[in-house]
């Protein structure tokens, strides 16, 4: 594992952005597993610059996303599809056809998640994945359970994600209940993983993910069993860390 300390939130983005930008030059075609929430988009502000000056393109990359709320349609400004379209699909030359998300109009769970892997796997699965981390250490949307799922499932968000995410939302009710999200299983497979987190109330569940025993209790811990994992992460994020 590759552990980096920024000093702030910029700096974190622009050396995520980087990784990123070299994974795409060296592999012009590559499948990149990108994440949401507020932690990726200044990394994705920095992708667009680079886009912007003609120094990066994403004509034939792919893209699969790790998740999406469950009930919502892709023109729901709450939905994680809108989201990608909003911080960079709408502003590089990427091919809408190269994205994937789940499909949170669904409702048919196992056939959606079953799609869902198919997709991945034929796709030639995930070069580069990056990940936030959740204040109670999930990844993607995978939540603390007594065991790792594997594959792609849908799951119940816990009162701490309902409560975290309820910023994006006008009131708490509207936070969807399920979301789909990609494995523990279908994380790790990626090739390479770029872990990113900022700030003080990721600092908890970073220190626990990074150093503490790996368990489903605290989902990012198992990424200490990944071959190729990239932390790069703020002082705040690394203050429970002595
Ligand atoms: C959400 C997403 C995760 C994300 C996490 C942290 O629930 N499903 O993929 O990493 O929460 O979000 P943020 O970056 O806004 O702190």
């Amino acid at each position: 594992m590759k552990i980096y300390r920024t000093v702030d939130y910029q700096e974190m983005s622009r050396m995520a952005a980087s990784i990123l930008a070299a994974q795409i030059q060296q592999k012009p075609d590559c499948v990149l597993g990108l994440a949401t929430g507020s932690t990726p988009i200044g990394m994705y502000d920095e992708l667009v610059r680079q886009y912007q000056d003609g120094t990066l393109d994403f004509s034939l990359v792919k893209s699969v996303n790790l998740d999406e709320y469950k009930g919502l349609t892709r023109e729901d400004e709450q939905s994680y599809s809108y989201f990608m379209n909003q911080h960079l699909f709408g502003r590089v030359n990427i091919h809408p056809e190269n994205t994937y998300l789940p499909d949170g109009t669904q409702t048919d769970a196992g056939a959606e998640c079953t799609r869902y892997e198919e997709v991945i796997s034929r796709l030639g699965g995930v070069d580069l994945q990056v990940l936030g981390i959740g204040r109670n250490g999930h990844i993607g949307f995978n939540e603390p359970a007594d065991s790792f799922a594997r594959a792609t499932h849908c799951v119940e968000l816990t009162p701490s994600t309902i409560d975290a995410n309820k910023r994006f939302f006008e009131k708490e009710e509207d936070v969807p209940r399920q979301a789909y999200t990609m494995g523990i299983g279908t994380i790790m497979r990626a090739r390479r993983i770029l872990l990113l987190a900022s700030g003080a109330d990721k600092a908890e569940a970073l220190r626990g993910a990074l150093y503490g025993p790996v368990t489903p209790r605290l989902p990012a811990s198992i990424l200490q069993f990944h071959p190729d994992v990239t932390v790069i992460a703020d002082e705040a994020a690394f203050s429970a860390v002595r």
